[in-house]
């Protein structure tokens, strides 16, 4: 039976058992689920990249040898090893395990739908070009995790997602500072797991971690393509913009931090605190994003690290609120809204680190 008194997640979680559970849970919008998006297609086929068209040039041309063609297929040892390691994941880490491959490939699956439906109502060739390339890599990446979530029977119906889930309309210029920085902190947490679990291999309880490496180099090239358009339209990056851009910074960073605090064992088992894990890869995120972005959030600051716990511990007496539900849950949940726009407001009106962008824009992925 189910609990009327549990976090429906929580619910659907431990009640995970068909492609139907998983597909839902994939479904859900929340604050910290990943989203699907739609935008102004109009706008997006007048963006003029020639300001950039050197550097742009040259991505296009890594996009076209497509290294990573051949790299999204299992090979022997991937069985070997699912046939070993899976019995010994306790019932915990298989949970947080599973609710890390589903936010994953529906985060994915949102970066192919979006870049699809861009490329199809456009007709800029270098928009609908780009376009094509990422959606075919973003598709290889959600189809390659969806392969692991059918090895537990819970492959999630990405056609039914596309049409169940709810989609958020972001103007163009909210689309370029949200996937940029997704995408290069979908590189720093991809790369920082992967390095963790190269020093301690014993560590890797899955072999889809193997994958890694390649893999986030796709992302770091997506993220490379969002910072030559907003290079290319100097206004994004100046005036009341960087209001924006420090919002979306702090946005991304917090949802990652309650998001991971949810799932302490699947860090704990690669030898990774969640904490710590984070601050990585923030730290890497913040040096990447130099590229493009004039004002960084100081990650050191100690009011931006309290202030980051204290939406955690937000977070969990809203879950409690939430369970408890009835007019004093309503009150309760109420109360954590407010003390976490409080604490957000806060962590807004911090001082923050400014730069003079380089005039070379591309960079390396050599973390
Ligand atoms: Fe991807
Ligand atoms: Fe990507």
């Amino acid at each position: 039976m189910i609990d009327s008194h549990q976090d429906p997640l929580d619910q659907l979680m431990a009640h995970l058992s068909t492609t139907e559970d998983a597909t839902a849970l994939a479904a859900r919008s929340t604050m910290l689920t990943p989203r699907f998006y739609t935008t102004d297609f109009k706008a997006m086929d007048r963006l003029d990249v020639s300001p950039v068209r050197a550097e742009w040039d040259t991505m296009m041309a890594e996009y076209e040898s497509d290294t990573n063609h051949d790299h999204f297929k299992r090979d022997d040892l991937f069985a070997e090893e699912l046939r070993t390691l899976m019995p010994q994941l306790s019932p915990e880490l298989r949970q947080e395990f599973l609710d890390f491959l589903i936010s994953s490939c529906t985060s994915e699956f949102s970066g192919c739908i979006l870049y699809n439906e861009i490329r199809k109502n456009v007709s800029n060739p270098d928009i609908k070009q780009l376009m094509a390339y990422m959606a075919r890599d973003e598709s290889r990446h959600a189809g390659f995790i969806n392969q692991s979530l059918k090895d537990f029977n819970l492959g999630i119906d990405l056609g039914n997602l596309k049409k169940v889930k709810a989609y958020t309309y972001f103007k163009p210029k909210y689309i370029f500072y949200a996937t940029y920085l997704s995408e290069k902190i979908g590189y720093a947490r991809y790369i920082t797991i992967f390095r963790q679990l190269q020093r301690h291999p014993d560590k890797r309880f899955h072999p889809i971690f193997r994958w890694f490496e390649r893999w986030c180099n796709d992302e770091f090239r997506h993220g490379e393509s969002f910072a030559l358009i907003m290079r290319a339209q100097p206004e994004l990056l100046r005036g009341a913009n960087k209001l924006w851009i420090r919002f979306f910074i702090l946005a991304v960073y917090a949802t990652m931090f309650v998001r991971d605090h949810t799932r302490p064992l699947l860090h704990e088992a690669m030898g990774l605190e969640s904490t710590t894990y984070d601050y990585e890869v923030f730290r890497i995120t913040s040096d990447i994003c130099r590229q493009v972005f004039p004002v960084e959030i100081d990650i050191d600051n100690p009011v931006f690290r309290r202030g980051l716990e204290s939406l955690l511990q937000t977070s969990l007496a809203a879950d409690r609120a939430r369970a408890r539900g009835g007019m004093v849950g309503r009150l309760q949940l109420a109360g954590c809204a407010v003390r976490a726009a409080f604490t957000f407001g806060r962590l807004f009106l911090q001082p923050v680190i400014r730069h003079e962008l380089p005039s070379e824009i591309r960079m390396q992925p050599v973390w």
